[in-house]
């Protein structure tokens, strides 16, 4: 099947196309388009032959009901029965919206469209296209979100071709859409009623109109004995191809965690990606890293989340790991489709961050122009299990002073540079319980300790690895007296990277 691929612009709807397609639909074919939460695949709900074609489509099981779009609350009254007295005033108050309300059916929808179940999801949708299109169609269109069954759900009409190209009649591209994620779900036929998927209605909001609602147990949570209501909340839905970690924490720990998971995983060959925000990204270095919104404004984040996880996919990443997101208004939505991408993998980052017990390396000279740089750089160079900061300071620097000449002429001879380097004073900001202090001799250890007396871990560089020779000095020697200090330094550091790298999970 060619698969027809239509731009439509929202402002100014071209109605000879949304005719066409409500004539597909008409006719038994399949249109996806857009809604104001997530792409739907459009079929005639009222035609069981359409909802066969539809989980054809999709992959879908087909014990899994279809929502039933409408865009007029008498159309309600034509495909449920026995409504509830409080469905009218949550229609007038969230439809058109993203709030879907599930009633006893009515003889006329099929078996085929709810699943098999006596009850139908009913849902009006606000964006204008979706409107037109429902209208066209003969006012009742079932639609699923328009993914293949398992992926994230498609948020732009690419996405949708990524997965139904060729397996649908039509493609209506509206552009992007506005929520992200798809509607919340309300089951009307309990009292109260009760959310069974969180969305951008939040419960919150319903209790606001109808007093107390209820929420299926099962939606956040780990792995439950019961099995949701919502059929279609039992597969692990969203899913991007790669591992995906949440990482869970206060944002610190979560950012420190997250690279400290990301540096060993590509130590280990793997691919990874990070899900972060406009307010952590900054930190991240290793990895493809993702910026999927903003912490202040959460919205940002539902409408990026499905799409960066659809990115990932093209990336062929093995891993990924995302910080963890407020459950504040859309934020249970948000974390409950994180929760069900990952499988329920959530890590407490306090525990990742506990494992490693420095997070910067300071190697302490006189001047920082020779010996400090030598070491920092000769690690630098080794394959570390843990990630950290590494670099020198000097405990006499009057002024940014360059690398030694000799010095950059031995690092050379080893196939290295400290060009460009400038020597940097020690201060305050180098004494942290995390900070790995690692001075040349004794006579720094001495004075770092007098001067800093919260200073925790000061070693020299031969004791810390359990040397008794100190690194000699050679400012002032020949080049050969800079060429044996390279050696010892070098020594050291390889014995160095040895204990550093004994500090793996779980140790240290
Ligand atoms: O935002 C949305 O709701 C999107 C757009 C296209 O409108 N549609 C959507 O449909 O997400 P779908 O099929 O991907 O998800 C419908 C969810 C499934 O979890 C399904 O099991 C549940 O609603 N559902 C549908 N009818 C139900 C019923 N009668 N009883 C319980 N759950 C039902
Ligand atoms: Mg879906």
């Amino acid at each position: 099947m060619k698969t027809i691929l239509k731009k439509i612009d929202k402002n100014n709807i071209d109605m000879q196309v949304l005719e066409d397609a409500g004539e597909i639909i008409r006719r038994g074919g399949l249109v996806a388009f857009p809604t104001e939460t997530v792409y739907g695949l459009g079929a005639d709900a009222l035609d069981e032959e359409a909802a066969k074609k539809t989980y054809a489509a999709k992959g879908r099981p087909s014990d899994n009901p279809l929502i039933v779009h409408i865009t007029k609350y008498e159309d309600l009254e034509k495909i449920a029965v026995d409504i509830p007295r409080e469905t009218a005033v949550l229609a007038e108050r969230f439809w058109p919206g993203p709030l879907t309300m599930i009633f006893k059916k009515d003889a006329k929808v099929p078996y085929g469209t709810t699943g098999g179940l006596d009850t139908v999801a009913v849902r009006m949708p606000s964006d204008a296209i979706a409107r037109e299109l429902i209208r066209a169609s003969g006012g009742f269109v079932s639609a699923p979100s328009a993914n293949t069954s398992g992926r994230p759900s498609p948020t732009k009409a690419e996405h949708v071709m990524e997965d139904l190209a060729g397996k649908v009649d039509m493609v209506l591209d509206g552009g992007s859409v506005e929520i992200g994620l798809e509607s919340t779900v309300l089951d009307m036929t309990v009292e109260p009623p009760m959310i069974l998927r969180p969305g951008a209605i939040t419960a919150g909001m319903l209790e606001e109109v109808v007093g107390m609602v209820s929420i299926d147990e099962t939606i956040l949570g780990a792995e439950s004995e019961t099995a949701p209501k919502a059929p279609g909340m039992k597969y692990r839905h969203y899913a991007p191809k790669a591992k995906l970690t949440i990482v869970e924490g206060n944002i610190r720990e979560e950012v420190l965690a997250i690279r400290q998971l990301v540096y060993s995983a590509i130590n280990g060959g793997k691919k990874v990606g990070i899900i972060a925000t406009d307010e952590t990204i900054q930190y991240y270095s290793n990895g493809i890293i993702k910026n999927v919104g903003s912490r202040e404004d959460e919205k940002t984040i539902a409408r990026n989340l499905f799409s960066v996880l659809r990115e990932f996919d093209g990336e062929e990443v093995d891993e990924i790991y995302s910080e963890s997101f407020a459950m504040r208004g859309i934020g249970n939505a948000i974390m409950n489709r994180l929760d069900k991408a990952a499988g329920h993998l959530r890590i407490p980052a306090a525990d990742i961050v506990r494992r490693q017990r420095y997070r910067r390396i300071v190697f302490v000279s006189q001047t920082d122009t020779c010996r400090g740089p030598v070491a920092a750089e000769l690690l630098r160079q080794k394959h570390l299990q843990q990630e950290y900061v590494i670099d020198s300071r000097g405990m006499v620097v009057l002024f940014p002073e360059p690398i030694n000449p000799k010095v950059e002429a031995i690092m050379r001879s080893h196939g290295m540079t400290l060009e460009g380097y400038t020597s940097v004073p020690f201060s305050g900001a180098e004494i942290a319980g995390d900070i790995l202090i690692l001075t040349m001799d004794e006579v720094q250890k001495n004075k770092v300790l007098s001067e800093y007396g919260n200073a925790l871990s000061v070693y020299t560089l031969n004791e810390f690895v359990g040397e008794t020779e100190e690194v000699p000095d050679p400012y002032g020697g020949a080049l050969n007296a800079y060429g044996l200090c390279h050696e010892k330094i070098s020594g050291l550091i390889d014995k160095l990277t040895e204990k550093l790298n004994s500090y793996t999970e779980g140790g240290a």
